[in-house]
């Protein structure tokens, strides 16, 4: 990190991103579905899949914003808890909202939390689940730390994120539509279009899927494959702890 800006275009600092997600927390659930065309429902039905959960594991959802990936996991695979987590108030308070209508056997608990810095007791989860989170995080190294840290040993940690598409026209394209389609409709919705903008640069700046892997590799996870959703603009990533 020595000598790169921190203000540069689509580089995460703490105060940005909270800031971004307290500012367009009741829209981001439209932005999501418009945005991807209803998409990526199914790429978080492909996460809950990968994390092989049984009706006895306790899972931890980072990052969770309005609360997606931790229903869909109760839905789904009814492990015994998701514990949900964020740092952004306003993101929480819609999951909270929305997991008032989840009836199963699931128990949902719902934290604050930095993904950075987790409260929570080491080898206390059989899983952590994060999806469109890691790419904001500044210190990707001390989140894979903790969450090996608060894993189990032989728990897996399941990224889901934005990643480069392997097609070159395919890639051209998504480019394409991230530059200039994103904005207006994330600025449209929110009247937030330099969010929007960070939303294109932070992708474009986000490490390739085996740059991805390597890093993990680096923090000590075993096992580690990813899977490409729609032709590589996102990735999903499974690491054992
Ligand atoms: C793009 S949203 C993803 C929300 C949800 N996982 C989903 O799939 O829709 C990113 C979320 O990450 C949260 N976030 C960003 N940095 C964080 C950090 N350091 N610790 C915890 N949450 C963070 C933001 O508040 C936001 O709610």
């Amino acid at each position: 990190m020595t000598g790169e800006r921190t203000d540069a275009p689509g580089r995460p600092t703490t105060e940005r991103v909270r800031g971004i997600f307290s500012n367009i927390a009741g829209q981001y659930d439209s932005f999501n579905r418009i945005s991807s065309l209803g998409i990526d429902r199914s790429w978080r039905k492909e996460l809950v899949k990968a994390a092989a959960l049984t009706s006895t594991s306790r899972v931890l959802d980072l990052c969770a914003g309005t609360g997606d990936v931790a229903l869909a996991v109760a839905k789904q695979a009814a492990p015994a808890e998701v514990v949900i987590t964020d740092f952004t108030p306003e993101m929480l308070e819609i999951a909270a909202e929305k997991a008032k209508s989840y009836e199963g056997p699931t128990k949902l608990a719902i934290e604050q939390a930095d993904a950075q810095d987790l409260p929570f007791d080491d080898e206390s989860f059989d899983a952590a689940t994060v999806a469109f989170g890691v790419r904001n995080l500044p210190d990707r190294a001390a989140n894979f730390a903790e969450v090996r840290r608060v894993l189990k040993p032989g728990g897996r940690y399941i990224i889901l994120e934005f990643s480069r598409p392997t097609f070159a026209p395919w890639r051209g394209f998504y480019h394409v539509y991230l530059r200039y389609v994103i904005p207006a409709i994330g600025g449209a919705l929110t009247g937030d279009r330099p969010s929007f903008q960070y939303l294109n640069d932070s992708i474009r700046q986000f490490p390739t899927q085996p740059q991805l892997a390597s890093e993990l590799r680096d923090a000590g996870f075993t096992a580690i494959t990813w899977k490409n959703l729609t032709g590589g603009v996102a990735a999903l990533h499974t690491a054992v702890r």
